[in-house]
């Protein structure tokens, strides 16, 4: 999908749509709906009067042939309270109206931002709502529908702006496009894509886009002594991998601070040998979120440049119920030399994730963010509408989320009390990977991981339930999310 600045008077561009949008209480049709309404003689005053344009939020009217306007349709989107107006809603706006209009087999259209969205900011942010709602799980299709959106132009914004404009699209469009990365591998099925395939397409990534990236295999991660993810492998035919992505800025700062990004990639949770029921177990595949995530993260961090050195380590493998599988009762022994009671196979997230970080941290990073689809406990606790965000110092975890809050994903601060660290502790080893049954399973599960990062600045992004959505909404297909690329991009920039 084209994306391009459109300086033609947005009256006269031939589109088969123009989109613009309405807030509530817009009554007095000031400003470019103004002019609509004039170059209309009056009917977008006629349709408010008659309650057919409200402006609530993402409400949607079609109109036909507008008079006035070279576009054969004008869509109006409703965008709410205008005091209440943030970026977060221009994606939603921009997206909303792509998909609807997308379904009506639309080709090209024209976005005309408003009075007080003019800026390089908000053109970010509809670049991003555009290209996300672009997304489509249809690649297994073998009858696809040729519906595609071929080009957008964005139209009335500030021309003055000229190159800030266009630098603001350019991020957004490798956010966004970032984003739809990480979803089409979120959605490969676990037998197109097992670790060494999952290897095979970050290492395509890396050299697309100019980074450094190095595979370990089995026997690496053997000589290694990876024991908690040697552990959660055993029970598949399927070898592990350790995928290791390394983003070096042109002057790095010596001794300054160098992040990591850990991702979990489960490429299929069966549960293992504490096997889950079969009822819904196919969307097991999307385990590997976390690790989906990092890569696309890291796809934009080599776009766009950031001054701290960047390394992703992703553990990838299958969590299976095989002849060789690790048993309930089992002790690991960790890279760290931290020794784990194994009580539930299922809980093999945060045994990856313990090698992953302290490898993490042996590679020299200072400061660690982690994703990971850990528990179904989160989505108790927040439903799909909140990522879990833990994070020691409690500092380091608030400039992160100020980072949520400008990328627009909406995470919530978790507890990291130490009661949870005691729910923890093992009979006959160090810790036991499952809390004490008693609830605060999120709580517990990133306490886990805490032993693994010590004191290290950590973050870790509990994306069970946000990292896929099972119903679609009128600005985002059903299925993987892409959440917390962002947030992560944003961080590793202000850093
Ligand atoms: N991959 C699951 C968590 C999950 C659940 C992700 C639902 C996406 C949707 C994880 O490995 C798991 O099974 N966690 C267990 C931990 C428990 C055994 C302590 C869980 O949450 O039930
Ligand atoms: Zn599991
Ligand atoms: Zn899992």
């Amino acid at each position: 999908m084209q994306i391009q600045l459109e300086t033609q008077p947005y009256a006269s561009i031939d589109s088969d749509a123009i989109v613009t949008y309405v807030f509530d209480k817009d009554d007095k049709l000031d400003g470019v709906l103004g002019e609509i309404d004039r170059a209309m003689n009056g009917r977008l005053g006629s349709l408010a009067a008659s309650g057919e344009i409200t402006g609530k939020p993402l409400e949607l009217l079609l109109l036909h042939f507008p008079e006035g306007l070279a576009a054969k349709k004008l869509l109006l989107v409703g965008a709410g309270k205008p005091e209440k107006f943030a970026n977060s809603d221009l994606r939603k706006i921009a997206g909303t109206a792509l998909r609807h209009l997308k379904s009506r087999g639309v080709k090209k259209f024209v976005f005309l931002a408003r009075e007080g969205q003019r800026g390089p900011a908000a053109a970010q942010a509809a670049v991003e709502g555009l290209i996300v709602a672009d997304f489509e799980s249809n690649k297994y299709h073998t009858d696809k529908k040729d519906r595609e959106i071929q080009s957008v132009a964005l139209a009335g914004f500030d021309s003055g702006l000229g190159a800030d404009l266009t630098a603001a699209i350019d991020h957004g469009r490798v956010l966004a496009e970032s984003q739809n990365f990480a979803r089409d591998l979120i959605n490969e099925p676990s037998n197109k894509l097992t670790p060494r395939l999952l290897a095979a397409k970050a290492e395509a990534m890396a050299k697309e886009a100019g980074l450094g990236i190095e595979i370990l295999d089995e026997r690496k991660i053997a000589e290694l002594k990876m024991g908690a993810l040697i552990g959660v492998a055993q029970g598949s035919v399927e070898p592990p991998r350790v995928i290791v992505v390394r983003y070096t800025p042109e002057n790095p700062r010596p001794g300054g601070p160098v992040l990591g990004l850990v991702g979990k990639a489960v490429t299929f949770d069966t549960g293992g040998i504490s096997i889950k029921p079969a009822n819904n177990m196919e969307k097991m595949k999307y385990d590997m979120g976390g690790g989906a995530t990092m890569l696309g993260a890291m796809r934009a961090i080599a776009a766009l440049k950031p001054s701290v050195p960047v390394i992703a380590v992703i553990p990838a493998t299958e969590n299976m119920p095989g002849g060789r599988a690790q048993k309930p009762g089992d002790v690991q022994v960790a890279m760290s030399g931290k020794t784990i009671e194994v009580i539930n196979t299922d809980a093999e997230g945060r045994m990856v994730l313990a090698d992953g970080v302290f490898y993490a941290r042996k590679l020299g990073c200072t400061h660690l963010i982690d994703a990971a689809t850990l528990t179904g406990a989160i989505e108790v606790a927040l439903a799909n509408v909140h990522v879990g965000a833990f994070g020691t110092p409690r500092e380091y975890l608030d400039t992160f989320l100020e980072s949520a809050k400008a990328a627009g994903e909406k995470m919530w601060p978790m507890p990291m009390d130490e009661e949870y660290q005691q729910m923890i502790k093992s009979e006959i080893a160090d810790i036991r990977n499952t809390g004490n049954g008693k609830g605060g399973g999120a709580s517990t599960g990133a306490w886990f991981i805490k032993e693994f990062a010590e004191d290290t600045p950590w973050i870790h992004l509990d994306i069970a339930s946000t990292c896929w959505v099972d119903e679609g909404r009128p600005w985002l297909a059903k299925g993987p999310t892409g959440i917390a690329i962002r947030s992560i991009v944003d961080f590793a920039l202000k850093m």
